[in-house]
């Protein structure tokens, strides 16, 4: 019944850019013509310290050359030094209030090992999630995410769910968190169109969890990493949640997550509680050693919120009616046109994320975005906005 069907030998589940990427360098990548691309989309918002940093490659080399791989069954110096590198990080600025890191492989196993936790603390077996939040695609993730063409399939098979309106303090108050084990949300919405959340709805949700007796989950494997100019948004309006969930950045596009706890949830975990076979692997562990070097000795959350004020600046008098978001995670709305300026941006060689509000184009570039990337987007964006491609 199949025979006659073209089913390329990588299941098609994404539609790619209609060139191929051979390499990349900074905040560029390269198709195998060599023509060059100001890469404002990042993989996904994963190249924090741009495309293959030499410092990030060289750790990665070194390490593999050492042991490119053990498990959990031995102490690792330089998983011990990587997990304490993290909360350094994540304690400087203002303070996140974390004190130990459980490490993993994605955004997804963060978000289900966050959630998992939050059923062995408190011993409750429902979630609290908003509209529009996006967290990944593994079984309780799914039961969080708002996006039923992902979700819908699975139904029977996901978790509760409390859906609440986003950033509407009004509605968190007559919601009932007695039986939620854990709340979740991203600090910025990013797939919904960049929808920072206020600061009124935070503190209100921090001690409405705290009441409760609820888990306080911040999603920021976008957010996380220098992404906003500053270490995590954790800490921000004085919130500190209990768990921090990261992934994308944190080892510059190797593969990694990891949890960040708070004191409180850390000492209800016992051996044997969480898992995860190559989480907190050497090369991993390299990786992340050298991004979070990276981002100190070349000051990226200087040059991510230089970058921004930059971008604000040269979107006055374009097409794009408002700018949302804070340091390099910024939705241009662009109503009408969102989908025709990306394809305008592509054709003058500058990548950008598309969002599901069809209204808003996302920026999620390397954390040492150049000022040339900046002048570039300036130039093509507008050409558009007089109206040379419809
Ligand atoms: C906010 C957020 N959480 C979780 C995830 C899931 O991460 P991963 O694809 O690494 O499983 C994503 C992925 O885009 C995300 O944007």
């Amino acid at each position: 019944m199949t025979a006659n069907l073209q089913i390329p030998p990588l299941l098609p589940t994404y539609t790619p850019f209609p060139f191929p990427l051979l390499r990349g360098e900074g905040d560029r990548v390269f198709d195998p013509l060599g023509r060059d691309y100001f890469d404002f989309y990042g993989g996904h918002c994963v190249a924090s310290t741009g495309h293959a940093h030499p410092h990030v490659a060289e750790a990665i080399a070194a390490q593999a050359r050492e042991l490119i791989f053990y498990s959990t069954a031995a102490e690792l110096p330089i998983r011990s030094r990587a997990a304490q590198e993290l909360l350094a990080f994540a304690g400087s600025g203002r303070d996140a209030g974390m004190c130990s890191v459980f490490f993993c492989n994605s955004g997804a196993e963060a978000n289900e090992n966050a959630l998992k936790m939050a059923c062995r603390v408190t011993g409750r077996h429902t979630f609290a999630a908003f509209q529009g939040g996006w967290h990944g695609r593994s079984t309780l993730a799914l039961s969080v995410t708002d996006d039923p063409a992902i979700t819908k399939p699975y139904e029977p098979l996901l978790a509760p769910c409390l859906r609440l309106p986003w950033n509407d303090v009004e509605a968190l108050d007559a919601a009932d968190f007695s039986d939620v084990a854990g709340v979740i949300l991203e600090p910025i919405q990013s797939m919904s169109g960049i929808r920072p959340a206020t600061a009124p709805f935070l503190r209100r949700l921090r001690e409405k969890t705290r009441a409760a007796g609820a888990l306080l989950i911040y999603d920021e494997v976008q957010t996380g990493i220098g992404r906003l100019g500053h270490p995590f948004a954790a800490g921000l309006h004085d919130v500190r949640p209990d768990v921090i969930t990261s992934a994308k950045g944190l080892a510059s596009g190797v593969p990694m997550g990891a949890l960040l706890l708070a004191a409180e949830v850390a000492v209800s975990i016992k051996p044997g509680d969480l898992g995860s076979t190559f989480g907190g692997g050497p090369l991993a562990c390299a990786a992340l050693l050298a991004t979070l070097q990276v981002i100190r000795q070349e000051g990226l959350l200087e040059n991510v919120r230089r970058r921004e004020q930059e971008i604000r600046g040269v979107l006055a008098g374009t097409c794009v009616t408002e700018v949302r978001g804070s340091g390099l995670l910024l939705g241009l709305v662009v109503p009408g046109r969102a989908k025709a300026l990306k394809l305008h941006l592509q054709e003058r060689r500058i990548l950008v994320g598309g969002s599901g509000d069809p209204d808003v184009l996302r920026l999620m570039p390397p954390l040492n975005l150049g000022s040339a990337a900046v002048d570039a987007l300036a130039l093509a964006l507008h050409s558009f906005s007089v109206g040379d491609v419809a």
